[in-house]
């Protein structure tokens, strides 16, 4: 059964990544491990990481993939989890490594400060949990399909930056049934099985248009329309490599936002 409410999904997301075949899988699967490299190199060609100053958050970090592979070019690594399971193979992954927790460790964070209907107190209780972090960058990788509202999620993160952050999310871009060029929902090929969506844990079958990103990173003030050229400013949009997700051959794209400075 779909789950009806945001609440519902959040839950359904956790109990799925808190089953520890699951957590192993993702950490142990070659699959995920050279998505994370892939997408790690393609931030590494977007974003100036300063391994003496860059402070990141890694949203939705899973086991750490994409955090280990930044980790030699930044400061510091907060980790944000909903799954306990998978926040507690982060860890243990980095006290193996014998890395400081100031420098790198991942929070497991309780579902109603993730919830859609967020509010100020919500926010600023997620903040206090990050020991009031204004974050360089923050990354999500491979996880805006798991979420209820994609422009809730943006929101949030664009609170945590400090001004003059960014903001870079990566994941899969729909693909038109009518070789790209439909914008109906009814015309894009689901990417992702539908189990997953009736378990509640896939909440964006069809992946995302570019538009749609866009749009969630103006709502979160991540882009703006520009007075001069009457461009949508401060956003950016690549292709960072290609996958196949359930039998389809599918481009993951990086999307990227600033906070403006002050
Ligand atoms: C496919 S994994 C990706 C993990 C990691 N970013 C990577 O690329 O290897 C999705 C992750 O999103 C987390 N997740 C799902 N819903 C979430 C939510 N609402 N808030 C925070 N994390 C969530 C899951 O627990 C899981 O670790």
């Amino acid at each position: 059964m779909r789950p009806r409410s945001s609440e519902q999904s959040i839950s359904a997301n956790k109990n799925y990544f808190d089953s520890r075949g699951i957590t192993q899988k993702h950490d142990e699967q070659h699959l995920h491990n050279e998505m994370a490299k892939r997408i790690g190199k393609a931030l590494l060609n977007i974003y100036s990481f300063d391994d003496e100053h860059t402070t990141m958050l890694d949203f939705a970090c899973g086991t750490g993939l994409n955090s280990r592979f930044l980790a030699p070019y930044v400061k510091s690594i907060i980790g944000v989890d909903i799954s306990q399971e998978m926040v507690d193979r982060y860890n243990k992954r980095v006290e193996n490594q014998g890395i400081s927790q100031e420098e790198m460790r991942a929070i497991c964070v309780p579902e109603e400060l993730l919830d859609t209907s967020i509010d100020q107190e919500s926010d600023n209780r997620l903040k206090k949990l990050l020991g009031d972090v204004e974050f360089d960058v923050a990354i999500c990788c491979m996880s805006y399909h798991h979420f209820p509202s994609i422009s809730s999620a943006t929101r949030l993160l664009s609170s945590l930056l400090r001004p003059g952050g960014y903001l870079y999310v990566a994941d899969v871009e729909s693909i038109s049934k009518a070789d790209h060029t439909g914008q109906s929902i009814t015309d894009l090929e689901p990417i992702f099985p539908d189990g997953a969506c009736d378990a509640g844990v896939v909440m964006h079958q069809y992946g995302f248009s570019e538009v749609q990103i866009k749009d969630s990173f103006v709502n979160a003030g991540l882009a703006g329309l520009d007075a001069e050229t009457g461009q949508i400013s401060r956003f950016t949009y690549d292709v960072a490599t290609r996958a196949f997700k359930n039998g389809k051959a599918v481009n993951i794209f990086i999307a990227g936002g600033m906070k403006p400075p002050l």
